[in-house]
């Protein structure tokens, strides 16, 4: 302490002491005042100017460290030190008292920088209990000013949301004076929105009477669409307006509304019609609420969510202000809690702040939510597990979001406070609410603590082309997809002509892009049979219609999204159906120049269940034995096909074949270089064992250098926020140019060994066939042959939702018993 004690002296604190501590601070050059202690009675006078008690009692001294001695063999019950006795003073007369040697010190040190020492109001040695609740998902979130590039309303609602405990945000498509209707608006939306949220966000499009013919141009870029009813000027207000949204609308992603009253009776219909779920936003009416209840008693799959302030203010508070429940309608919502899916926040707390007079702020209310509803759970009218039911579980479910990563917040459930009347207007200024957030993580990192917000604009994610991720059992499309929908209509040339029979593009021969994607819809129509609106639709926005289909390069995020959706709409329809009539009339050539089981039996399974014809040559048994080019081949096949599937173990073949086809080529494996289609298959089958890619470790293990699938997959990979591993040994290295793909865009550690800590904190375990075929010479192939043996042992210390994935065949790389160890 005597350092500490210098530089009290030092900056300028008169110092005082007791007998041994004043002699052993003087002795070291510091003045110092000798006080006497209490004595044992406490009733002798003392002389007040060297009386400790005197000095405090009168409050003379502005700061008491006072250390207590670490007697264990004290029994605080039946004695009284007198340190205590002083200490007990110091708090008494509210004299700052210190009691830790290491806390004094710091402090001393603070007060010598002339650091803020003001005395902040949390408690941090509270009596409070604290719960740690899972990020809050807020399913609407209203930025009045969304489509405004200048506006600062997104960056603002993000923040207030993330220091209110909400780590992520579905924004509402309605703004003030726009809304996101297409492709302009959400242009202008993501323009405004880009490296500004605090945390996750996905933005939605809005109906209008005439836009449902140009949604298809903005599906991929949206979470969901949202049918207004009370607030655009064009009001969607006729039944066969929301009938082709129906029609239109992907079923894989939501569809929700504001609808009340008949608008709601109609849109409950039309879902049931259409077999597919809808969600009904900010229900305030008792006739509404009652209406969904019985909807859902009668099987619809129909959601609700009630906005937090309707649950706590009625027209008895603001008697002018309709958007209000009265208090008839708010009793009927408390009755019905239990029906009531998510909470929300949505454009409520705003038309009321604008009802009081007030001057609305786009973050009114925010911060409100989460301590109303911990009020209720104090009164004993919630749980903590219906907010966390309402405010997380379901808004995931219902709206196919990603679970977050590492994101939660630790509230004080019980501490009170007082609602600040603050710049931000509260419609409960004034009130004693329960709960307080102390801290938000976001992403494994403390965004905000004690009131402070350290998190940085730019870190959350949009997650609006994520799309949803397919769950097998929650959802049965079939059924919408064998409603029959009103046909798109065909041009001339395309009723002539169907597009399969059309020639690929020889000119721009090969790749389809995203940016080719405009280009190419104009080719597009909707082949004859297709079962359903739904799927035909989807179809008919892939960029990769009819295209050369060769490296996974070709594919962005939106692409993949489109084509998982599609793929689980056909999976579904094919259990249903057995085949599907998709590709009736149509025909493909398979030519395997390279063994195959899978690859090749999974397209011709493909085009049976989808109605076509496989022709496959086998060829060993072709003309290629008599010398024939690759060109010749490919340009005869093309004769009697409309795409061809090819194999084969030259690097360049696919390019070539393409160069030359005038029918889509599909690369079935090419050389050392690509497999595409087994790298969707891996990461469609990643997503639904998995739930999700982003946030996932991949151990890839085995002949990395010729695992075509690997180059496939890990570039498909970069698309995802993941963590990488690269285990082989050092003469099947991953190649460099597939490295140079990687470097400074995704996160990868390469390694000559499988260990158990790598195998820990893995959730796919991808292994790969040592590629003997490959091998220059034979003793190259031996040396490595047995590399890793994924057996029982090894997956002793992985998780227990880890998977393996093989993209067969397998050698001796996973053991028979890997098959049989699977939790069930
Ligand atoms: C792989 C291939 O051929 O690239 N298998 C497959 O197509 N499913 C892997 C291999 O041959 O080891």
């Amino acid at each position: 302490m005597l350092p500490s004690i210098r530089r009290l002296h030092e900056i300028g604190y008169r110092l005082f002491a007791t007998a041994g501590t004043s002699d052993f601070i003087q002795e070291h050059g510091i003045p110092c005042q000798y006080l006497e202690t209490l004595n044992e009675s406490g009733a002798k006078e003392q002389k007040s100017e060297y009386s400790l008690t005197q000095h405090l009692a009168n409050n003379t001294i502005d700061l008491y460290i006072n250390l207590p001695s670490n007697n264990r063999f004290r029994r605080p019950a039946s004695y009284m030190s007198t340190g205590y006795q002083t200490r007990r003073l110091a708090v008494d007369y509210s004299i700052p008292l210190v009691t830790n040697v290491k806390c004094a010190k710091l402090l001393i040190e603070a007060m010598s920088k002339k650091i803020n020492l003001e005395v902040s109001d949390v408690d941090f040695q509270s009596s409070h209990r604290t719960v740690v609740l899972p990020g809050l998902v807020n399913i609407a979130s209203f930025v009045p000013g969304i489509t405004k590039a200048k506006s600062s309303d997104f960056e603002e609602v993000t923040r207030a949301s993330l220091a209110s405990g909400f780590t992520m945000i579905r924004v509402l498509p309605v703004g003030l004076d726009e809304s996101l209707t297409d492709a302009r608006t959400i242009t202008a939306a993501h323009i405004s929105m880009k490296n500004k949220s605090h945390l996750d966000f996905n933005i939605s499009v809005a109906a209008t009477s005439d836009n449902a013919q140009q949604l298809g141009q903005v599906v991929s870029e949206v979470g969901s669409l949202f049918i207004p009813f009370n607030h655009l000027s064009g009001n969607i207000n006729k039944v066969a307006a929301v009938a082709s949204h129906f029609n239109i609308w992907p079923p894989v992603k939501p569809i929700v509304t504001d609808a009340k009253t008949t608008d709601l009776a109609s849109i409950l219909l039309l879902a049931s019609l259409h077999s597919r779920p809808v969600h009904i936003h900010n229900v305030i009416h008792r006739h509404d609420i009652a209406l969904i209840a019985l909807s859902k008693e009668k099987g619809l799959q129909v959601t609700c969510d009630v906005s937090v302030y309707a649950l706590f203010l009625s027209r008895a508070d603001y008697p002018d202000d309709s958007h209000l429940p009265t208090l008839k309608d708010q009793k009927a919502l408390w009755e019905h809690i239990d029906i009531i899916d998510c909470f929300s926040i949505g454009s409520l707390p705003y038309y009321v702040a604008h009802s009081a007079k007030q001057n609305p702020s786009p973050i009114v209310g925010i911060a409100d939510t989460l301590p109303l509803l911990l009020t209720a759970v104090a009164d004993g009218r919630l749980t903590l597990d219906d907010i966390i039911q309402r405010l997380h579980d379901n808004p995931i479910r219902i709206f196919d979001l990603h679970e977050q990563q590492e994101s939660s917040l630790e509230v004080e459930v019980d501490r009170r406070f007082r609602v600040p009347s603050g710049p931000v207007w509260s419609a409960f200024a004034g009130k004693t609410l329960s709960g307080v957030v102390r801290r938000v993580m976001f992403n494994g990192q403390t965004v905000y603590l004690d009131g402070v917000i350290t998190s940085q604009r730019g870190q959350g994610k949009d997650m609006s082309g994520m799309g949803p991720i397919p769950r097998p059992s929650t959802r049965d499309s079939a059924s919408s997809a064998s409603i029959v929908g009103p046909r798109r209509r065909m041009t001339v040339e395309h009723q002539l002509q169907s597009p399969f029979l059309r020639s690929a593009d020889p000119v721009n021969s090969t790749y389809a892009t995203a940016s080719t994607m405009q280009h190419s819809g104009a080719l597009m129509s909707i082949p004859p049979l297709i079962p359903g609106p739904s799927l035909a639709e989807m179809i008919s926005h892939t960029p990769f219609y009819r295209k050369h289909i060769i490296s996974v390069k070709q594919f962005d995020r939106n692409d993949l999204h489109l084509l998982f959706s599609i793929a689980q709409e056909m999976r579904i329809g094919v259990k249903r159906q057995g085949v599907l009539n998709l590709l009736q009339g149509r025909l493909i050539c398979t030519m395997f120049f390279e063994p195959s089981t899978r690859t090749s039996s999974s397209f011709e399974a493909a085009m049976q269940r989808l109605g076509g014809k496989v022709v496959s040559v086998t060829a060993s048994a072709s003309s290629v034995t008599k010398g024939e080019s690759l060109g010749d081949t490919i340009r005869t096949l093309a004769c009697y096909s409309d795409a061809i599937v090819m194999r084969h173990p030259s690097a360049d073949s696919a390019m070539i074949a393409a160069s030359v086809s005038p029918v889509p080529i599909i690369n079935g494996g090419n050389g050392s270089i690509e497999h595409p289609t087994q790298a969707f298959l891996d990461l469609f089958t990643i997503r639904e064992e998995l739930g999700t890619v982003n946030g996932l470790t991949i151990t890839f293990v085995g002949d990395l250098k010729y695992g075509r699938t690997v180059h496939s997959l890990i570039r498909l990979m970069l698309h995802y926020h993941v963590n990488i591993n690269l285990v082989s040994p050092s003469q099947l290295a991953l190649p460099d140019e597939v490295k140079a793909d990687l470097r400074g865009r995704i996160e990868f550690q390469e390694y000559s060994e499988l260990s158990n800590e790598i195998v820990a904190r893995t959730d796919v375990l991808y292994c790969t066939r040592v590629q003997q075929e490959r091998f220059e010479s034979n003793e190259e192939y031996e040396r490595v042959k047995s590399c890793f043996v994924i057996d029982n042992r090894v997956l002793r210390v992985a998780k227990k939702s880890m998977i393996v994935m093989h993209p067969l065949p397998r050698n001796q790389e996973v053991s028979d018993e890997v098959d049989f160890d699977q939790v069930y």
